[in-house]
This record gives C-alpha cells, sequence and structure tokens, in this order.
C-alpha cells in the first residue's frame, strides 16, 4: 500500500471510492471539486493505492490560516484496519510542511461513529456551531450540508 499525491488519472476511481463510502450528497459536484482542488494546494490531495487500486482518498486544504479536511474515505472493506489513520497522518505531514499549525474539520451530525475515530488521532470537538451559505446557487434548505 502506498500513499501519494492524486494524479489527475485516478479521477474516476476516486470519485468511485467516494460514492461507494457514502461521501457523495445530491449537491456536490466532485468532478467541479476535483478540477478545482488541481489548481490549489495539490500536494495536499492524496490517495492510497494498493496493487494499482484507489483504496482510500482525502481532500486537504490550505485557505491561509488553516487547514482543513474534506472527503476522507476508505473504501468500505478496508476499513478498520489503520488506512484512515495513516491517511490523516499523511495529510498532516504535508501540511506542517506548508506551515499550517491547525487543522479544522467537520463531521456530519448523521455520521457520529466518526468521532471517535477523529478523537482517536487528537482532535477535539471544539462546540462549534458551523454555519454556512451558498453564493450564487439554488440551494434546498432541507439539505443540511457541511461543506
Ligand atoms: C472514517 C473512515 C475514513 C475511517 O477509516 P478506517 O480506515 O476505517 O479507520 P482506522 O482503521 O484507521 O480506524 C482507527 C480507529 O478509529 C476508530 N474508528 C474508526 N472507524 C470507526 C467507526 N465507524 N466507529 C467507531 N470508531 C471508529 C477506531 O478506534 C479505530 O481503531 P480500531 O479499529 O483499532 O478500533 C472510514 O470509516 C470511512 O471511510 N467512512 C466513510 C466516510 C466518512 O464518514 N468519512 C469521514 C467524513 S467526516
Amino acid at each position: 500500500m502506498q500513499i501519494r499525491t492524486f494524479r489527475p488519472s485516478d479521477e474516476a476511481a476516486v470519485i468511485a471510492l467516494w460514492e461507494r463510502a457514502g461521501i457523495d450528497r445530491p449537491w456536490l459536484d466532485l468532478h467541479a471539486e476535483v478540477a478545482e482542488k488541481r489548481r490549489r494546494d495539490r500536494s495536499l490531495f492524496l490517495v492510497a493505492v494498493d496493487h494499482a487500486e484507489i483504496i482510500g482518498a482525502v481532500m486537504g486544504a490550505y485557505d491561509g490560516r488553516r487547514g482543513w479536511v474534506y472527503h476522507l474515505a476508505v473504501d468500505p472493506p478496508q476499513q478498520r484496519r489503520g488506512l484512515g489513520n495513516k491517511l490523516m497522518e499523511a495529510l498532516e505531514h504535508r501540511m506542517l510542511r506548508l506551515g499550517v499549525r491547525k487543522v479544522n474539520l467537520q463531521v456530519r451530525a448523521d455520521n457520529p461513529g466518526v468521532a471517535s475515530f477523529y478523537e482517536g488521532l487528537g482532535y477535539v470537538d471544539e462546540q462549534l456551531t458551523s454555519f454556512g451559505k451558498w453564493l450564487g446557487r439554488r440551494h434546498d434548505p432541507q439539505d443540511s450540508e457541511l461543506d
């Protein structure tokens, strides 16, 4: 298993992985997100590859103040084998090299199991309420999206 920077040829496999892992949401345009990610912080978009198959991915970002973690996913049959930890550690390492001092991430309220995963890595629930607003795009308020 190898963790490396995302390559354009990985796109279809990464999006399929995100779909299998339940990351996709009706309001997300994952192809557009990947295209945008290729224009900035490319070193923070990581994939885990095993025997030429993408089995994990995470999209990190650095906004100049904080590091952010998006779309961390491990292929369901590969979960609970330490890969999520390895991906996060690799991402944190790369962020540190870019000068990131603090990493933030959001967890959906309907995904409580993942809190233990992040707590195990030293992340703390900071008891903040997340606000968001779509710009220039209609949005269904029924969708309780986080990103
Ligand atoms: C969250 C996710 C990336 C974790 O990846 P993983 O490879 O399974 O995680 P690891 O094997 O490194 O887990 C390390 C530890 O985290 C904890 N943990 C991981 N998943 C957990 C879960 N679903 N419930 C409770 N604890 C969990 C456990 O303590 C685990 O150690 P253990 O297996 O020895 O008990 C993976 O479950 C996943 O892709 N989920 C679907 C997508 C998702 O929710 N992404 C996060 C969006 S915020």
